[in-house]
């Protein structure tokens, strides 16, 4: 983590999770236990149909409001979809595109992913970019080669001058829901990767302001450690985001390797 040059993000993806009654008191208790950090940009990515309760609970700023997914078009005949542009009229700040249950469960292609990700840019909000291999890539030596491959593709519809406002999120697939983690130096060499592909296409200006975040069984225990890794800029959480008590830990874990004053 490097807070000189780039936010440090701890976002939750709360997946296909808790019910809209759920947000307030959640977002209540959430809000009682989270540090107060100045370095830390703290975000939930929420299922579409709970967001409009979730921006009403917060009350102020402290907590961005993310979505997981989003439409390739613009507006239409496309029922069932979401578009930008309906995100950015609920004051969205992030969503999440190309989620490894995205591209399993509804086909998302990299090129879908860039495309989706230049839409959301163009309305004002960031895009969290997932990338990450699978046990069979990771064991046949392909990591390095498939997330620079990814990150090249998802950026190739990306205009130059937005990279900036990007968001990458490290995800092996191995380490989604399955308790485990990547260990810190692994993590590290990837995302150390993914700076460095970015760096060659878009600069090295550029590349040091981009946020990345690591994702895959993070929790309270293991969240110090990986946060700890100089291109590990935050945490993408899925099941460590649904109690606000473990969720808190792990921003608190910002503080601890940035050596903020906790209060
Ligand atoms: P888990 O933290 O439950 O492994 O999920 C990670 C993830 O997929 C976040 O997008």
């Amino acid at each position: 983590m490097n807070k000189k040059y780039r936010k440090a993000i701890i976002a939750g993806n709360w997946k296909m999770n808790l019910l809209p009654s759920q947000v307030k008191p959640y977002a209540e208790e959430l809000r009682n236990l989270m540090p107060k950090s100045k370095t830390c940009e703290v975000a939930l990515c929420v299922p579409f149909t709970h967001i409009s309760t979730l921006r009403r609970s917060l009350k102020d700023n402290r907590i961005a409001i993310g979505a997981q997914d989003v439409s390739l078009y613009e507006k239409g005949a496309y029922t069932g979809e979401i578009s930008a542009e309906m995100l950015a009229d609920l004051n969205v700040n992030y969503v999440i595109v190309g989620h490894s249950e995205c591209r399993q469960y509804h086909g998302d292609t990299d090129i879908d992913v860039g495309r989706k990700a230049a839409a959301l840019l163009e309305k004002g909000m960031s895009p969290i970019i997932c990338v990450g291999e699978s046990l069979d890539q990771r064991e046949r030596g392909l990591t390095v080669d498939h997330i620079r491959y990814q990150v090249l593709a998802a950026m190739s519809s990306i205009p130059e001058e937005k990279v900036r406002q990007c968001v990458i999120a490290y995800e092996p697939i191995w380490a989604i829901g399955t308790g485990k983690t990547a260990t810190p130096e692994e993590a590290q060499e990837v995302c150390e990767t993914i700076r460095a592909v970015i760096r060659s296409k878009s600069g090295a200006r550029t590349a040091r302001s981009v946020s990345i975040l690591y994702g895959g069984s993070m929790n309270s225990s293991n969240a110090f450690e990986l946060l700890s890794m100089p291109d590990i800029d935050g945490g993408l959480i899925g099941g460590a985001s649904l109690k606000p008590s473990e969720f808190s830990k792990i921003i608190g874990a910002v503080a601890e390797v940035t050596g903020e004053e906790q209060k």
